[in-house]
């Protein structure tokens, strides 16, 4: 489980405590917790979350994809919070300060001054992992724009979302590696880093928006370097809007101390989705397939060892799931989530 899934879960669990006030009995000090905000209305600062651990340093890592960065040509491009706790202290305010990231503005060096990449609205911040203690952080940008003129008489522009991540590693945090591999390749409408896991060697991406929204995903080590990408297969009939790498992760699927890696596909099928498990060459050995019609199966999806016998475990969300009340049985939108245990003897 990544550190962004973990507080998530976490969050979750204590809620009921802190709606009922039984905070005493779970050592949890209900009354006045630690708040980290925004200084900007409408960022959603908090659409993503992350722990990260960069030598001595331990920090919360706060998206805010539609907040506001110190570059005045960026209008609400999203900014990736860097939050500390050292000062447990609750009396005192959380402290974030802006992740900089490219330290540049918008890019206009295209022909007569033209702009080619469009940095407003570029969602960064909506989606973030952490490889784990001294491990390298990932920060995304699904709607990053690239302008492609196509007459260059005429104001004529294509606009294609490339998307985009920033690895920061160890070495180099405070000069990322920025991963922009959709540029080339044919297709840039990527929407490179609409999901992402990171683990302590590789890190793995969704990419949803390649071709007609069918999507591929991509896997890196753990620089963001030595890029391998899998589209997603046509299987009976069309391939289009299947959204492949809506959500991705990645285990010890096989106990072979590889990695396998597992990607939702949740539009496929008329929208049934599926979940496609790759083998560490990333070839597919196998797939999920639980949903129902329009259920958003491998919306979400979680690897741990849930029973500790030493195998990764799977989780899959499918939050439109329709099924029916046991009171009464009519049927409705419930939502599910399904744990798929290793079986070791499998
Ligand atoms: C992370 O790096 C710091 C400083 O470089 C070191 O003290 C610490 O032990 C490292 N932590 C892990 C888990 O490797
Ligand atoms: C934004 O803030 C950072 C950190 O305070 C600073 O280094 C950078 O120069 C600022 N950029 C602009 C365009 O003001
Ligand atoms: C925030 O920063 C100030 C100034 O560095 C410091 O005094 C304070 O303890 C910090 N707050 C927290 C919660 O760490
Ligand atoms: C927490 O901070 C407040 C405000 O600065 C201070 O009055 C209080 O003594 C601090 N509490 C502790 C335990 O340090
Ligand atoms: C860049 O994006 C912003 C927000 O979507 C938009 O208002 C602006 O016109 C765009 N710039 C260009 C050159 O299209
Ligand atoms: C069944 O129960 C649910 C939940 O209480 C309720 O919203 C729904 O209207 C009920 N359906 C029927 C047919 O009574």
């Amino acid at each position: 489980m990544n550190p962004e899934q973990l507080w998530t879960g976490v969050l979750m669990a204590v809620t009921p405590f802190l709606l009922f006030g039984l905070g005493g009995c779970y050592n949890i000090d209900t009354t006045s917790p630690l708040i980290f905000t925004d200084h900007h209305a409408d960022s959603r600062f908090g659409q993503a979350l992350t722990l990260h651990q960069h030598g001595s340093e331990t920090m919360l890592v706060v998206g805010a994809p539609k907040g506001q960065c110190n570059y005045t040509d960026i209008v609400r491009g999203g900014v990736a919070y860097k939050c500390s706790f050292t000062n447990h202290n609750a009396s005192l305010a959380g402290n974030c300060t802006e992740l900089q990231l490219d330290n540049r503005g918008n890019d206009y060096s295209g022909l007569t001054g033209r702009q080619i990449y469009n940095k407003s609205d570029q969602w960064l911040g909506a989606s973030m992992s952490s490889g784990g203690p001294n491990g390298s952080l990932v920060i995304c940008r699904p709607r990053y724009r690239y302008y492609f003129y196509k007459s260059y008489g005429a104001q004529q522009q294509q606009r294609d979302l490339l998307g985009g991540c920033f690895v920061l590693t160890q070495e180099n945090f405070d000069t990322p590696n920025i991963l922009l591999p959709c540029i080339t390749g044919g297709d840039r409408r990527c929407q490179f880093g609409f999901s992402v896991d990171a683990k302590k060697d590789h890190i793995v991406y969704g990419a949803v928006g390649l071709g007609r929204q069918e999507g591929q995903f991509w896997r890196s080590d753990s620089n963001g370097e030595e890029r391998q990408k899998r589209p997603t297969k046509k299987v009976g009939g069309t391939k289009d809007y299947t959204y492949m790498g809506y959500a991705v992760t990645s285990g010890d699927f096989k106990g072979d101390s590889d990695p396998e890696y597992a990607i939702s596909v949740p539009r496929h099928k008329q929208a049934f989705g599926k979940v496609v498990l790759y083998d560490s060459d990333l070839n597919e050995y196998n797939a999920l397939e639980n949903g129902d019609m329009g259920s958003y199966f491998g919306h979400t999806l979680v690897t741990s060892d849930l029973n500790n016998d030493g195998y990764d475990d799977l989780m899959v969300g499918a939050p439109f799931f329709t099924d029916s009340f046991s009171t009464n049985g009519s049927l409705w939108e419930l939502g599910k989530v399904f744990i798929y245990y290793n079986d070791r003897n499998l």
